[in-house]
């Protein structure tokens, strides 16, 4: 069975066709910058651009960067303002004129990592992690989702940590990976604190040089990189649209 998985970020749109029994792509993604402004009408126009270029028809998971509730955006805070209210369900089916389900972007990567990938076969608590334009989370236990967590708006010196400890944050702040990772280091300290998870996933573009900052955090969980890296996203994506 195939579904095609959209992910919809601050700064990127990606999608492909997903084997949603094994989690393989089955085309290279498609990714389209999101458009000025990160207005409804126009990103929705994107998703419906990378459908038409698989020549979609049939049902489309996305992950959207908010809480998602039903459908409804809840909040936004990587894309515009005028997403708060929205039913992103309904908005991207009539824009595709296929059926969309469209869930929090952390989560739904976690659902990749849970069943194909790192989080595969684990109990108890895991937590993942993505690092991107801001700061997404997914918490699972025993491999049950506790949906729209926003662990990415902690306050951590007194802003949300999504914008200390991003990979946009490293980026904007010039930082090298040793400063990045104490900076994520205290992050996810703050969290071991609150939630004691058993597994950290590390998730989002930065995953693929885990290499250069995993090995420098000291933290009481075991941490490993998203086996999906960005593709996590994905694949989730595709696999949400069939969860009922
Ligand atoms: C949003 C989350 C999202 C995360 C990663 C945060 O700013 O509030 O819902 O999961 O960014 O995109």
């Amino acid at each position: 069975m195939q579904a095609l998985g959209i992910d919809i970020g601050g700064s990127g749109i990606k999608g492909a066709p997903v084997d949603i029994k094994t989690g393989k792509l089955l085309a290279d993604r498609i990714r389209i910058k999101t458009p000025e402004g990160a207005k409804p009408k126009p990103m929705a126009a994107v998703v419906a651009e990378i459908a038409q270029a698989f020549k979609w028809k049939g049902r489309i998971g996305v992950g959207f960067p908010a809480p998602i509730k039903q459908g409804i955006v809840m909040m936004a805070a990587n894309v515009s303002q005028k997403w708060v209210g929205i039913n992103a369900d309904e908005l991207l089916s009539s824009t595709t004129g296929c059926a969309c389900r469209v869930g929090n972007d952390a989560d739904v990567a976690g659902m990749a990592e849970m069943e194909f990938g790192a989080g595969k076969g684990q109990m108890g608590t895991v937590i993942m992690i993505t690092l991107g334009t801001g700061i997404g989370s997914a918490i699972y236990f025993n491999g049950h989702l506790l949906p729209n967590t926003e662990f990415g708006h902690l306050q951590m010196d007194g802003k949300d940590a999504e914008h200390r400890a991003s990979a946009a944050a490293r980026v904007r702040d010039s930082l090298s990976w040793k400063k990045y990772a104490k900076r994520l280091n205290k992050y996810l300290n703050e969290m071991e604190k609150l939630f004691w998870p058993d597994l950290f996933i590390v998730g989002g573009g930065i995953s693929k040089d885990h290499e250069k900052f995993l090995p420098l955090l000291e933290l009481n969980a075991k941490i490993v990189p998203a086996q999906f890296q960005n593709e996590a996203g994905i694949v989730g994506a595709a696999l949400f649209s069939q969860k009922r």
